[in-house]
């Protein structure tokens, strides 16, 4: 949550910052600012509400003259949304300017301590005890100063400083929160994500914990907590600019969805080779696979329903039990985890707060990780014992779609990876599900061709109050996706269950005319979800039916029918999910929302 920018060049620095926090906008965006060094001291600009009014205040960044600047895009943790509130946070004589991401849990006491000391504080925030504290430390010596006050925080952190009496510097270090640091001919950059500068490089240094960045316009020097430089090596990344941007398209969600055949391909195709899938990424020896007795899977939000529907998955084709767990919960239950088993931590950003603290238990207690993630280089990519990238390229729309299906699609690969290496299935049917797998990608697209008969029924029922999603099996964890797909982007009250668990309570929730969302895609349970969905028609529901081709039937109890096409049903969530997807855009849409930036959410939950 929140967006820091940094540059230093040749170039006027205030209109690439606001073209960096366009782009990390998505992390937060109920306030944003800009501090520039200017001639004589450090500007500071800051309005409440959306990137735009800073970009109006400031003519595009035109009117703030300098070429070293830092700004924020912020998602209120501590405090509301405010001008007082938003960053940059200067120390009283406004020498010092500082943007952060994260939170300091210590920061009460910390600001006590500052109070005794004669500092006044302006705003409700956290970040501003580290203006102070780094004012109180400071003699001239930047670094001197940076080391005391990180010695001193806890909680995470993603820093930009400037320092008025260091024209043409910008300082940052991090501690649990994402930053990286880009390298171009027209100057140097940090950035909470990589979307923020791809348009002016793909030359990229992560930054570690606790590392601290010098950046000038022609050089970069990092240093360690004990002040000494080290030397780190260039990234380049792959994703090109225009992957960042609309094309096109109304909003990144849409073009997003719309991408989903390419990302699955993308993150399926280099895995499979002559039939065979290749997974020499997750450094497994055959015997370890061989020896696994559980396998832990850990995400938040629609990761962890991945998790679910993966479970499903896993356990078929492996006969590895499977635990599900959400990160949040997993990292604070003290799991007993079995010797010899695998944590997937499941992650689209890899810089999910919880997920990165369920790895670290993972981890203390000895147990291998596997990471699926994103980003490259992200905090999970890198502290993980090793890492399936999924390629979906840069998404930025805060309600995921691609990156979940490029999620479901490495799951599919491990299970079957596994289930071949352990001897589980037949080769016939090991070919029949790699052929399957490379279908995918198409049939995708052939859902997304069925669009307007979803846009007009979202159309129908935008004005909904409650909407119940319901499905048994791998269905479950398809329902539990688009009913927080649609949740999260229309504001419409929305749950999923178990069908076989609606008659243990929630039945009672069914009134005349609501609408139930049924997923059938299972052969085995198709019956049985016929039954749960005439329980509730006959109580007055309206019935969507979501199944595949050939199962009509439906039409004879829903008032409603979409249809995927056939796959092994293994996948068949990688093609339910899709019209789940479109519905929620289109019911947004037509309740005028801003589909790609809901109220109340970030992208990337760096914070608890
Ligand atoms: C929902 C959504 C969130 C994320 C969750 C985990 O559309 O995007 O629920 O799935 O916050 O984020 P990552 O995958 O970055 O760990």
């Amino acid at each position: 949550m929140c967006g820091i920018v940094g540059y230093t060049g040749h170039e006027q620095a205030a209109p690439i910052l606001l073209d960096g926090l366009s782009k990390l906008e998505y992390r937060g965006y109920d306030s944003a600012g800009l501090a520039i060094e200017g001639k004589e001291n450090i500007e500071v600009v800051k309005a409440k509400g959306r990137l735009r009014v800073l970009e109006e205040m400031t003519d595009n960044g035109n009117a703030l003259s300098g070429t070293c600047g830092i700004g924020h895009t912020r998602w209120a943790t501590h405090g509301v949304p405010s001008v007082v509130n938003a960053h940059p946070h200067c120390n009283k004589k406004k020498t010092i300017a500082v943007v952060h991401n994260g939170i300091i849990e210590n920061y009460q006491s910390l600001k006590e301590h500052l109070i005794k000391k004669g500092y006044e504080f302006e705003s409700e925030t956290d970040t501003e005890v580290i203006a102070h504290l780094l004012d109180r430390y400071y003699e001239g010596e930047p670094l001197e100063a940076i080391t005391k006050v990180m010695v001193r925080l806890n909680g995470s952190y993603a820093l930009g400083i400037l320092f008025e009496d260091h024209p043409g510097k910008v300082f940052a270090v991090r501690k649990d929160s994402p930053m990286i640091v880009g390298s171009a001919p027209e100057g140097n950059f940090i950035a909470s994500d990589v979307p923020a500068i791809l348009k002016y490089t793909r030359t990229v240094y992560f930054v570690n914990n606790m590392e601290i960045v010098c950046m000038e316009a022609d050089n970069i020097s990092f240093y360690n907590l004990d002040k000494e430089q080290i030397e780190k090596e260039s990234t380049t990344i792959a994703w090109d600019a225009e992957a960042a941007e609309k094309g096109g398209y109304e909003h990144f969600m849409l073009k997003e969805i719309y991408e989903q055949p390419k990302a699955v391909q993308d993150t399926l195709s280099p895995r499979i080779k002559d039939g065979q899938i290749v997974l020499e990424e997750l450094g497994m020896t055959e015997e370890e696979i061989k020896k696994l007795r559980r396998i832990y899977m850990i995400g938040c939000g629609s990761a962890y329903h991945v998790c679910i529907s993966a479970r499903y998955v896993l356990e078929k084709l492996t006969k590895i039990p499977v635990e599900v767990d959400l990160a949040s919960e997993f990292r604070y239950r003290d799991p007993i985890l079995e010797e010899n088993s695998l944590v997937i931590v499941i992650s689209q950003s890899g810089e999910t707060a919880d997920s990165i603290a369920a790895l670290k238990e993972a981890k203390r207690k000895g147990v291998r990780v596997l990471g699926i993630v994103n980003v490259v280089g992200s905090s999970i990519a890198r502290e993980a014992d090793s890492v399936l990238y999924t390629w979906a390229g840069p998404e930025i729309s805060v309600a995921t779609t691609k990156a979940y299906s490029t999620q479901l699609a490495a799951c599919y690969l491990i299970g079957i990876y596994f289930a071949k290496i352990r001897q589980n299935i037949s080769d016939e049917l090991y070919e029949k599900l790699v052929e399957e797998l490379t279908k995918l990608p198409e049939k995708i697209q052939r859902v997304l061709g069925d669009k307007e008969r979803i846009q007009w029924f979202a159309n129908k029922f935008a004005a909904s109050k409650d909407i119940f999603f319901i499905g048994r099996g791998l269905d479950y964890g398809t329902s539990m996706e688009g009913s927080l797909k649609l949740k999260e982007i229309s504001y419409i009250h929305s749950e999923a269950y178990a069908a076989g668990e609606l008659k243990h309570g929630t039945i009672s929730l069914i009134e005349k005319g609501i609408l139930v969302v049924g997923v059938a895609t299972q052969p085995e349970l198709y019956e049985k979800m016929i039954s749960n969905m005439v329980e509730v028609k006959s109580r007055g529901a309206f019935l969507m039916g979501l199944t595949t081709y050939g199962n009509y039937s439906m039409e004879d109890t829903a008032n409603f029918t979409v249809y995927v096409p056939k796959t092994e049903s293994y996948f068949t969530t990688s093609l339910a999910v899709i019209p789940l997807q479109l519905f929620a855009y289109y019911v947004a849409i037509a309740r005028g929302l801003d589909v790609d930036k809901p109220r109340n959410l970030a992208k990337s939950v760096t914070v608890e």
